[in-house]
């Protein structure tokens, strides 16, 4: 439809319909069997489903064909239903949780594995995703961490913006594609205490330097929608913040696409105590920009009102309705509500999603310890021990529309490279101790304790008769994701006690953990040979995790958030700034900025990761020592594979401004480069340092760098590598 098109379909649509474009109802009005993603308040009436212009939560070729056809008939002006949906690290073939893909370094990867979701997604009549994730996130407590790539605002930035890229590709028309939400705007994941839902106090500085950048480069892309987050932003809720919404999303970002809320958000205005009721929550957040109500019935109840009574201008109706309508033409809606999708077929696993999945998630895995030569396995009598062994739950509480029976366990991909003979699995106990509190509820089962009795007697027995015990322990996926905030992040009790128990055997342990967060693993570590970080891998884990653990690739995924000693330590990132009295690395520490019982850092840090073969990096090296505003550097460095086999090294750019305006952290990531390795080889790695990279939020509240001194850093993590100097100078 042109413009022209457009606008006469607006000018023709009552006050009523008009209204209803902007309202997002569940997909359980239509569909029973709908995913309800948020707190369910009520049933729409016949009206408000007979004109919503969007729902989400449900999916299926069939279905949503289905139910297009009946709403684009009974519908006034044939307007057809935006259908969105969670696909957030898969549909059908499910990928790494984003945690686990902020692992892998790799946003060409992460593009063609938004890609491959917008495709099945697509083919069964999803229109947008509500997708990436864009949080920073700096706390392991907040359950939400799983669904970020991390805590660094330069690593997000780069996955969020490929993320839009790979759902939308070229062309929104493309049926192959779908829309892509950047959420949750903004600065969701510095709720206060890790503590989902909570507020935010940010200075502007902070919010602008580290929390708001991957929304920014993310909205560079075009997506066509953008989510406000649930919180609050220096006491005012983000849904109703117009300095968010209105000076930087649109004016700052440039952003030109839907504004979305969060499910539920508007109308939770009140509860902040920012709103005086639905009625003021909607005005409220007509006024600060969001064009969709998801969910909290504030729009569909209150804004005809509003509209009718002068306090929400058609002007402003209109503009709200016309970006909508856009989403749908831009979408080819208009041609083909239907967007070319075989309704007999939809969405499936395919050969190349599964080899796609497959590679992400031995990208994904973390090496952090290897001791003796304990990996990769060898021929001999490898024991696979742990409520993760034989699981097909590899996937988040996010990953709903991909079907556990496609997943392959880790057991299943053991039993494709292993005879039978040479390997026996043990689930070894329960998942999780008895009475833990869930996302989804408490866990409780009858006899737990003796049910974990016999299990552990059995795992023993079963380690053994191994040489080598695959230990496959981790959190359950119902314990991260939205609502899993959790104060302790040890393992569960029984399973530390079954890990004990295996250590007294003597046999080798290699730890496998399957997470959302960080969690504390030094005793872990500790108790094993080897530790592995496979996060929630999905579809693919146990194939991924095979190739991996039999050598068949060298492992060279990357932490892309800090594991902690203790969760007493968090919020915790490696991009600090100093303190006067920094804790020093040697030497006195007593009047020193320090804890009595714990180091500062992480016990894993930022960027950390091993790898089967080992790399040796040359002395790094300046183009020159001084850089002014036209005339860029360069940094390199030689890197060299050192040991027996092929590997990926990911060789890490961090700069230091070393006195400003307002102080800088004490380094920032500036540049990665996976580059891949034979035995032998060398390859020089350089990264061009320009000014525009050295800007920061200024003591005078602009973007700008500041001449000066800095120090580069090219190396294998947040902590190693050591520094080289150069200066700004005004030319
Ligand atoms: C609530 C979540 O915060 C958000 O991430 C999600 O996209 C919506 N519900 C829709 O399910």
């Amino acid at each position: 439809m042109d413009k022209k098109a457009l606008e006469a379909l607006l000018h023709d649509m009552s006050t009523e319909e008009k209204v209803m474009q902007l309202v997002q109802i569940p997909g359980s009005e239509y569909e029973a069997d709908a995913e309800i993603t948020g707190v369910e308040r009520g049933r729409a009436d016949e009206k408000v489903k007979r004109l919503a212009g969007s729902t989400l939560g449900i999916w299926g070729a069939q279905r949503l064909k289905n139910i297009q056809e009946r709403y684009m008939k009974e519908h006034p002006h044939h307007i057809p239903l935006m259908f969105m949906l969670d696909v957030i690290h898969g549909h059908k073939t499910v990928l790494p949780c984003p945690l686990g893909q902020g692992a892998a370094f790799d946003p060409e990867g992460a593009e063609k594995g938004a890609a491959m979701q917008a495709y099945e997604a697509a083919e069964d009549g999803v229109h947008v995703t509500f997708s990436p994730m864009s949080d920073l996130c700096r706390d392991a407590r907040w359950g939400r961490i799983m669904e970020s790539t991390g805590e660094d605002k330069y690593l997000n930035s780069l996955m969020a913006s490929a993320m839009v890229e790979g759902y939308q590709g070229g062309d929104l028309k493309d049926p192959r594609h779908m829309a892509a939400c950047v959420k949750h705007f903004a600065a969701y994941g510095a709720c206060e205490g890790g503590r989902d839902y909570n507020n935010t106090e940010l200075s502007e500085h902070t919010l602008r330097e580290h929390y708001l950048r991957a929304y920014g480069e993310a909205v560079k892309k075009k997506p066509a929608m953008v989510m406000t987050s649930f919180n609050t932003v220096n006491g005012i809720p983000a849904t109703g913040n117009t300095f968010l919404m209105k000076k930087i999303l649109r004016e700052e970002f440039g952003f030109q696409g839907v504004l979305i809320s969060d499910w539920g958000a508007v109308g939770e205005m009140v509860n902040h105590g920012y709103a005086e009721d639905k009625k003021d929550a909607a005005l409220k957040a007509m006024n600060a920009g969001v064009d969709i109500d998801m969910c909290s019935g504030c729009y569909s109840t209150y804004l005809e009102e509003l509209v009718k009574s002068g306090a929400v201008s058609e002007k402003m109706l209109d503009e709200a309705v016309y970006r909508v309508l856009s989403m749908k033409n831009d979408l080819g809606l208009f041609e083909d509500p239907f967007r070319g999708i075989d309704a007999e077929k939809g969405a499936t696993v395919t050969g190349e999603s599964r080899q796609l999945a497959r590679e992400t998630v031995a990208k994904s895995l973390v090496l952090l310890e290897n001791r003796n030569g304990a990996l990769p396995l060898r021929k001999e009598k490898n024991a696979f021990i742990g409520p993760y062994a034989n699981t097909k739950k590899l996937q988040s509480s996010w990953a709903f529309s991909g079907d556990d029976e496609n997943t392959v366990t880790v057991f299943e991909g053991a039993s494709e490279v292993y005879e039978p003979d040479d390997i026996r699995f043990s689930n070894g106990c329960t998942m999780l101790d008895q009475d833990t509190v869930t996302a989804r509820g408490k866990y409780h089962t009858d006899n737990w304790q003796e049910e974990n009795d016999r299990l552990l007697r059995e795992a023993v027995k079963t380690a053994e008769w191994a040489d080598t015990v695959i230990l496959c322990l981790g959190e359950d996926s119902t314990q991260s994701g939205e609502a899993a905030s959790k104060t302790c992040l040890k393992l569960p009790a029984v399973q530390l006690r079954l890990l004990h128990e295996i250590k007294k055997t003597g046999k080798r342990i290699v730890t496998l953990i399957f997470t959302g967060r960080p969690l504390e693993l030094k005793e872990v570590g500790d108790l094993s040979d080897a530790l592995l970080i496979c996060w929630l891998p999905g579809t693919e884990g146990g194939h991924g995790i095979m190739d991996v653990l039999t050598g068949k690739v060298s492992p060279s995924g990357r932490l892309p958030v800090s594991f902690p000693y203790t969760v007493g330590q968090e919020p915790l990132h490696y991009d600090i700034y100093s303190t006067g009295r920094p804790r020093p690395e040697s030497g006195p520490t007593e009047f020193t900025s320090r804890y009595l019982d714990c180091e500062n850092g992480a016990l894993y840090p930022f960027g950390y990761g091993l790898s089967y073969t080992s790399f040796e990096y040359g002395k790094p090296e300046l183009s020159a020592e001084k850089m002014t505003y036209e005339e860029n550097i360069t940094a390199s460095v030689k890197v060299r594979n050192t040991g027996k086999v092929p590997g990926d090294a990911t060789v890490q750019m961090y700069i230091r401004d070393l006195s400003g305006s307002r102080i800088r952290p004490v380094r920032e990531l500036a540049g990665f480069k996976r580059i891949s390795l034979n035995p032998g080889e060398e390859e020089e790695v350089s990264f061009v340092i320009k000014e525009e990279m050295l800007r920061f939020w200024t003591a005078d509240g602009k973007w700008e760098s500041e001449p000066g001194k800095f120090h580069v850093w090219l190396c294998d993590s947040s902590i190693d590598g050591e520094a080289l100097e150069f200066r700004l100078e005004k030319s």
